[in-house]
């Protein structure tokens, strides 16, 4: 098949009547026995979001929930690996993932995105894609802590410069005021804070 491009590079055979599918969103939650739904991790470097959500995907499925999880890591090799981290790049980058998220979500999976995500334009984007079924999660610690935990040694080579646009360090981070949920990993542990995450899907996906 030929597909016509036009100025903009975009495929104009595409007709924008969504194709029916014979599995409705209620037939997928019905067998799940759980609502779909984006569980949008949003924080510095190092504040938790891997840990907590790698974390809450053991216990959901231990459950038999539909859980998968996003992370920007795996992500950055794969889909987006044409992306760097410039300000356009970091838009496209959660701009792609806010739209894969949304298509778990309507296919009945929780998933769980980790993501640095720093500009609350993006997350509004990702919002807008999933919808009622978007549920953003503010991992929050100081760039002081998080430098000091300096996981991936990251900080340190932002620090000498090796690496540009750093969040915190040499790139803005826009603190969310519209999370359901912050987390302060300063003052909570682990277990704590993942109990908190674990509590608001039971209490918002299950049924
Ligand atoms: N309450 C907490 N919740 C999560 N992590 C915590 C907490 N307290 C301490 N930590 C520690 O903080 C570190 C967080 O690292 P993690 O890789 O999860 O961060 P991240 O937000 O995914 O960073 P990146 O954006 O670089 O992937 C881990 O070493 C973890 O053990
Ligand atoms: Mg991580």
């Amino acid at each position: 098949m030929i597909f016509y491009a036009n100025s903009h590079g975009m495929n104009t055979n595409i007709i924008t009547i969504p194709p029916q599918s014979s599995i409705s969103y209620a037939m997928r939650t019905q067998k799940n026995k759980h609502h779909g739904g984006v569980l949008w991790f949003t924080g510095l470097s190092g504040s938790g979001k891997s840990t907590l959500a790698q974390i809450l995907q053991k216990r959901l499925f231990d459950e038999g929930c539909q859980v998968y999880v996003l992370d920007g890591d795996h992500i950055r090799q794969g889909l987006n690996r044409d992306l760097g981290f410039s300000p356009h790049d970091r838009s496209e980058n959660i701009r792609r993932i806010g739209e894969v998220a949304a298509l778990f979500a309507d296919a009945g999976i929780i998933v769980l995105c980790a993501f640095i995500s720093p500009y609350q334009e993006d997350r509004n984007r990702a919002r807008l894609a999933a919808g009622d079924k978007f549920h953003l999660v503010h991992v929050n610690a100081s760039v002081e802590l998080c430098e000091e935990r300096d996981v991936k040694g990251l900080y340190r080579k932002a620090r000498l410069g090796e690496i540009k646009d750093f969040t915190g360090i040499s790139a803005p981070y826009e603190i969310p005021h519209d999370a359901e949920i912050v987390l302060d990993t300063a003052q909570h542990e682990v277990e704590y804070c993942s109990s908190v995450l674990y509590n608001y899907v039971r209490t918002h996906l299950f049924f």
